[in-house]
Protein backbone atom coordinates (compact mmCIF):
# COMPACT_ATOMS: atom_id res chain seq x y z
CA UNK A 1 0.00 0.00 0.00
CA UNK A 2 2.85 2.46 1.09
CA UNK A 3 4.45 1.56 -2.17
CA UNK A 4 1.11 2.01 -4.25
CA UNK A 5 1.12 5.42 -2.36
CA UNK A 6 4.88 6.63 -3.58
CA UNK A 7 4.34 6.01 -7.20
CA UNK A 8 1.58 7.87 -6.56
CA UNK A 9 3.61 10.85 -4.69
CA UNK A 10 6.32 10.42 -7.05
CA UNK A 11 5.13 10.28 -10.51
CA UNK A 12 2.94 12.79 -10.85
CA UNK A 13 0.13 14.04 -12.77
CA UNK A 14 -3.89 14.17 -14.01
CA UNK A 15 -3.46 13.51 -17.23
CA UNK A 16 -4.83 10.26 -18.86
CA UNK A 17 -1.39 10.00 -20.30
CA UNK A 18 0.02 10.01 -16.83
CA UNK A 19 -2.43 7.36 -14.98
CA UNK A 20 -1.61 5.20 -17.90
CA UNK A 21 2.13 5.22 -16.83
CA UNK A 22 1.30 4.77 -13.18
CA UNK A 23 -0.62 1.61 -14.31
CA UNK A 24 1.50 -0.08 -16.56
CA UNK A 25 4.51 0.60 -14.00
CA UNK A 26 2.20 -1.59 -11.43
CA UNK A 27 1.52 -4.09 -14.31
CA UNK A 28 5.08 -4.83 -15.75
CA UNK A 29 7.06 -4.51 -11.93
CA UNK A 30 6.55 -7.95 -11.15
CA UNK A 31 7.87 -9.73 -14.25
CA UNK A 32 11.00 -10.86 -14.36
CA UNK A 33 10.82 -9.38 -17.98
CA UNK A 34 13.20 -6.67 -19.26
CA UNK A 35 11.14 -3.67 -19.95
CA UNK A 36 11.75 -0.83 -22.54
CA UNK A 37 10.79 3.15 -21.75
CA UNK A 38 10.93 5.48 -24.24
CA UNK A 39 9.87 8.95 -24.86
CA UNK A 40 11.92 12.19 -25.39
CA UNK A 41 14.64 13.59 -23.35
CA UNK A 42 13.74 14.95 -19.80
CA UNK A 43 10.02 13.20 -19.89
CA UNK A 44 10.38 10.26 -16.72
CA UNK A 45 12.09 7.82 -18.21
CA UNK A 46 14.58 7.58 -15.62
CA UNK A 47 12.06 7.90 -12.77
CA UNK A 48 10.25 5.22 -14.45
CA UNK A 49 12.33 2.68 -14.29
CA UNK A 50 13.44 3.02 -11.10
CA UNK A 51 9.43 3.02 -10.00
CA UNK A 52 9.20 -0.04 -11.90
CA UNK A 53 12.64 -1.21 -9.83
CA UNK A 54 11.11 -0.29 -6.44
CA UNK A 55 7.67 -2.08 -6.95
CA UNK A 56 9.28 -5.18 -8.06
CA UNK A 57 10.03 -8.28 -6.06
CA UNK A 58 13.49 -7.16 -6.29
CA UNK A 59 13.28 -4.25 -4.67
CA UNK A 60 15.42 -4.84 -1.76
CA UNK A 61 18.40 -5.48 -4.20
CA UNK A 62 20.34 -2.78 -6.06
CA UNK A 63 19.25 -1.02 -9.13
CA UNK A 64 22.01 0.20 -11.33
CA UNK A 65 22.23 3.07 -13.52
CA UNK A 66 23.88 2.57 -16.33
CA UNK A 67 24.13 5.05 -19.44
CA UNK A 68 25.35 3.57 -22.70
CA UNK A 69 26.65 6.56 -24.39
CA UNK A 70 29.83 8.03 -24.67
CA UNK A 71 31.45 4.72 -24.03
CA UNK A 72 33.85 2.99 -26.16
CA UNK A 73 33.11 -0.77 -27.05
CA UNK A 74 35.57 -2.27 -24.70
CA UNK A 75 34.62 -0.03 -21.52
CA UNK A 76 31.03 -0.72 -21.95
CA UNK A 77 31.91 -4.66 -21.71
CA UNK A 78 34.26 -4.01 -18.68
CA UNK A 79 31.71 -2.06 -17.04
CA UNK A 80 28.74 -4.60 -17.49
CA UNK A 81 30.45 -7.85 -17.86
CA UNK A 82 33.64 -6.99 -15.80
CA UNK A 83 37.22 -7.55 -17.26
CA UNK A 84 39.96 -10.26 -16.19
CA UNK A 85 43.48 -9.06 -15.28
CA UNK A 86 45.25 -8.21 -18.74
CA UNK A 87 42.25 -8.25 -20.78
CA UNK A 88 43.84 -4.36 -21.89
CA UNK A 89 46.53 -2.03 -21.06
CA UNK A 90 46.08 -1.31 -17.68
CA UNK A 91 43.73 -4.07 -16.40
CA UNK A 92 46.17 -5.02 -13.69
CA UNK A 93 43.20 -6.74 -11.52
CA UNK A 94 40.24 -8.70 -12.70
CA UNK A 95 37.57 -6.50 -12.17
CA UNK A 96 33.51 -7.76 -11.56
CA UNK A 97 31.14 -5.79 -14.03
CA UNK A 98 27.46 -4.51 -12.83
CA UNK A 99 26.39 -7.57 -13.95
CA UNK A 100 27.50 -10.07 -11.14
CA UNK A 101 28.19 -7.02 -8.28
CA UNK A 102 24.24 -6.56 -8.91
CA UNK A 103 22.96 -10.32 -8.77
CA UNK A 104 19.30 -10.29 -8.44
CA UNK A 105 18.64 -6.45 -8.62
CA UNK A 106 18.35 -4.32 -11.56
CA UNK A 107 20.31 -2.82 -14.14
CA UNK A 108 19.05 0.10 -15.61
CA UNK A 109 20.51 0.22 -19.02
CA UNK A 110 19.62 4.09 -20.46
CA UNK A 111 20.57 5.84 -23.52
CA UNK A 112 20.63 1.81 -24.85
CA UNK A 113 20.29 3.41 -28.93
CA UNK A 114 23.74 4.44 -28.61
CA UNK A 115 25.36 1.35 -27.93
CA UNK A 116 28.19 0.07 -30.28
CA UNK A 117 26.80 -3.29 -32.32
CA UNK A 118 29.52 -4.91 -31.00
CA UNK A 119 27.92 -4.52 -27.48
CA UNK A 120 24.40 -4.84 -28.83
CA UNK A 121 25.48 -8.58 -29.81
CA UNK A 122 26.82 -9.58 -26.21
CA UNK A 123 24.11 -7.90 -24.68
CA UNK A 124 21.82 -9.89 -26.69
CA UNK A 125 23.33 -13.46 -25.60
CA UNK A 126 22.96 -12.42 -21.86
CA UNK A 127 19.13 -11.77 -22.53
CA UNK A 128 18.64 -14.74 -24.66
CA UNK A 129 20.59 -16.72 -22.58
CA UNK A 130 21.24 -15.20 -19.05
CA UNK A 131 25.60 -15.85 -20.04
CA UNK A 132 28.20 -13.64 -20.29
CA UNK A 133 31.97 -13.62 -19.96
CA UNK A 134 34.18 -11.46 -19.06
CA UNK A 135 36.21 -9.26 -21.23
CA UNK A 136 39.62 -10.95 -22.00
CA UNK A 137 37.82 -14.19 -20.26
CA UNK A 138 36.21 -17.43 -21.26
CA UNK A 139 34.50 -18.82 -18.05
CA UNK A 140 30.99 -18.68 -18.90
CA UNK A 141 29.16 -16.54 -16.22
CA UNK A 142 25.91 -16.45 -15.06
CA UNK A 143 23.40 -13.78 -13.27
CA UNK A 144 20.13 -13.55 -12.41
CA UNK A 145 19.57 -9.81 -13.60
CA UNK A 146 16.41 -7.86 -14.58
CA UNK A 147 17.10 -5.18 -17.45
CA UNK A 148 15.44 -2.22 -17.91
CA UNK A 149 16.22 -0.06 -20.91
CA UNK A 150 15.61 3.17 -22.11
CA UNK A 151 16.39 5.22 -25.26
CA UNK A 152 14.88 8.93 -27.05
CA UNK A 153 15.88 7.61 -30.19
CA UNK A 154 13.54 5.81 -32.23
CA UNK A 155 14.77 2.29 -32.77
CA UNK A 156 12.58 1.30 -35.11
CA UNK A 157 14.24 3.64 -37.72
CA UNK A 158 18.11 2.45 -36.07
CA UNK A 159 17.14 -0.73 -36.98
CA UNK A 160 16.47 0.47 -40.25
CA UNK A 161 19.41 2.12 -40.71
CA UNK A 162 21.41 -0.77 -39.51
CA UNK A 163 22.41 0.56 -36.30
CA UNK A 164 20.21 -1.46 -34.40
CA UNK A 165 19.94 -5.00 -33.81
CA UNK A 166 16.46 -6.35 -34.56
CA UNK A 167 16.69 -9.44 -32.52
CA UNK A 168 17.54 -7.22 -29.31
CA UNK A 169 14.98 -4.69 -30.04
CA UNK A 170 12.36 -7.54 -29.95
CA UNK A 171 14.24 -9.28 -26.49
CA UNK A 172 14.47 -5.21 -25.25
CA UNK A 173 10.50 -4.61 -25.85
CA UNK A 174 8.87 -7.61 -24.44
CA UNK A 175 7.21 -4.88 -22.04
CA UNK A 176 7.35 -1.26 -23.33
CA UNK A 177 6.21 2.01 -21.62
CA UNK A 178 5.99 5.11 -24.22
CA UNK A 179 5.63 8.41 -22.27
CA UNK A 180 4.32 11.25 -24.07
CA UNK A 181 5.90 14.96 -24.25
CA UNK A 182 5.05 16.92 -21.60
CA UNK A 183 3.08 19.28 -24.52
CA UNK A 184 0.72 16.37 -25.04
CA UNK A 185 -0.39 16.27 -21.19
CA UNK A 186 0.09 20.21 -20.50
CA UNK A 187 -2.74 19.43 -17.45
CA UNK A 188 -0.02 17.48 -15.61
CA UNK A 189 1.70 21.26 -15.43
CA UNK A 190 0.22 22.56 -11.90
CA UNK A 191 1.02 19.12 -10.17
CA UNK A 192 4.84 18.92 -11.41
CA UNK A 193 5.11 23.05 -10.75
CA UNK A 194 3.65 22.71 -6.93
CA UNK A 195 5.97 20.27 -6.33
CA UNK A 196 9.30 21.69 -8.22
CA UNK A 197 8.66 24.73 -5.79
CA UNK A 198 7.89 22.58 -2.55
CA UNK A 199 11.59 21.10 -3.33
CA UNK A 200 12.40 24.25 -3.82
CA UNK A 201 11.51 25.65 -0.59
CA UNK A 202 12.40 22.66 1.79
CA UNK A 203 16.08 23.31 -0.20
CA UNK A 204 16.25 26.65 0.86
CA UNK A 205 13.85 27.05 3.76
CA UNK A 206 11.60 29.77 1.90
CA UNK A 207 7.95 29.91 1.44
CA UNK A 208 7.69 31.24 -2.56
CA UNK A 209 4.94 30.44 -4.17
CA UNK A 210 3.27 30.78 -7.68
CA UNK A 211 0.80 33.08 -9.35
CA UNK A 212 -1.88 31.21 -11.78
CA UNK A 213 -0.67 33.67 -14.12
CA UNK A 214 2.68 32.37 -14.23
CA UNK A 215 1.32 28.99 -14.20
CA UNK A 216 -1.08 29.55 -17.06
CA UNK A 217 2.22 31.10 -19.24
CA UNK A 218 3.87 27.69 -18.47
CA UNK A 219 1.24 26.03 -19.90
CA UNK A 220 1.71 27.55 -23.56
CA UNK A 221 5.16 26.86 -23.98
CA UNK A 222 5.78 23.54 -25.28
CA UNK A 223 8.61 22.05 -23.41
CA UNK A 224 11.00 20.90 -25.83
CA UNK A 225 13.37 19.72 -22.89
CA UNK A 226 9.54 18.61 -20.89
CA UNK A 227 10.02 17.94 -17.07
CA UNK A 228 13.68 18.50 -16.66
CA UNK A 229 13.39 21.74 -18.73
CA UNK A 230 10.79 22.60 -16.47
CA UNK A 231 12.42 22.07 -13.41
CA UNK A 232 15.88 23.94 -14.82
CA UNK A 233 13.41 26.81 -15.86
CA UNK A 234 12.03 27.61 -12.25
CA UNK A 235 15.09 26.99 -10.24
CA UNK A 236 17.02 30.25 -12.24
CA UNK A 237 13.41 32.27 -11.37
CA UNK A 238 12.39 31.01 -8.31
CA UNK A 239 10.21 33.72 -7.57
CA UNK A 240 8.42 33.54 -11.12
N1 LIG B 1 5.57 12.67 -13.63
C1 LIG B 1 6.58 13.21 -12.92
N2 LIG B 1 6.35 13.68 -11.67
C2 LIG B 1 7.34 14.26 -10.96
N3 LIG B 1 8.59 14.43 -11.42
C3 LIG B 1 8.87 13.99 -12.65
C4 LIG B 1 7.89 13.35 -13.47
N4 LIG B 1 8.45 13.02 -14.64
C5 LIG B 1 9.73 13.43 -14.57
N5 LIG B 1 10.00 14.01 -13.39
C6 LIG B 1 11.27 14.63 -12.97
O1 LIG B 1 11.80 15.29 -14.12
C7 LIG B 1 13.21 15.13 -14.19
C8 LIG B 1 13.58 14.46 -15.49
O2 LIG B 1 13.14 13.11 -15.44
P1 LIG B 1 14.08 11.89 -15.91
O3 LIG B 1 15.50 12.17 -15.57
O4 LIG B 1 13.48 10.64 -15.38
O5 LIG B 1 13.85 12.03 -17.49
P2 LIG B 1 14.51 11.16 -18.66
O6 LIG B 1 13.42 10.87 -19.63
O7 LIG B 1 15.24 10.02 -18.07
O8 LIG B 1 15.52 12.21 -19.31
P3 LIG B 1 16.81 11.90 -20.27
O9 LIG B 1 16.30 11.41 -21.58
O10 LIG B 1 17.44 13.24 -20.40
O11 LIG B 1 17.65 10.91 -19.53
C9 LIG B 1 13.63 14.34 -12.95
O12 LIG B 1 14.01 15.23 -11.93
C10 LIG B 1 12.33 13.60 -12.58
O13 LIG B 1 12.30 13.29 -11.21
MG1 LIG C 1 17.29 9.58 -18.04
Amino acid sequence: MELQNSIERRLLGKSQATREIREQIRQVAPYYYPALITGETGVGKSLVAELIHKLSPRASKEFIHFNCSNLSPELFESELFGHEKGAFTGAMERKKGKLEVVDGGTVFLDEVGDLHLQNQAKLLLFMDKGIFYRLGGTERLRADVRIIAATNRNLKKEIKAGKFRKDLYFRLNTLEIHIPPLRERMVDIPLLVEEILRKENERSRTKKCISSEAVNKLISYDFPGNIRELENLMKPHPGL
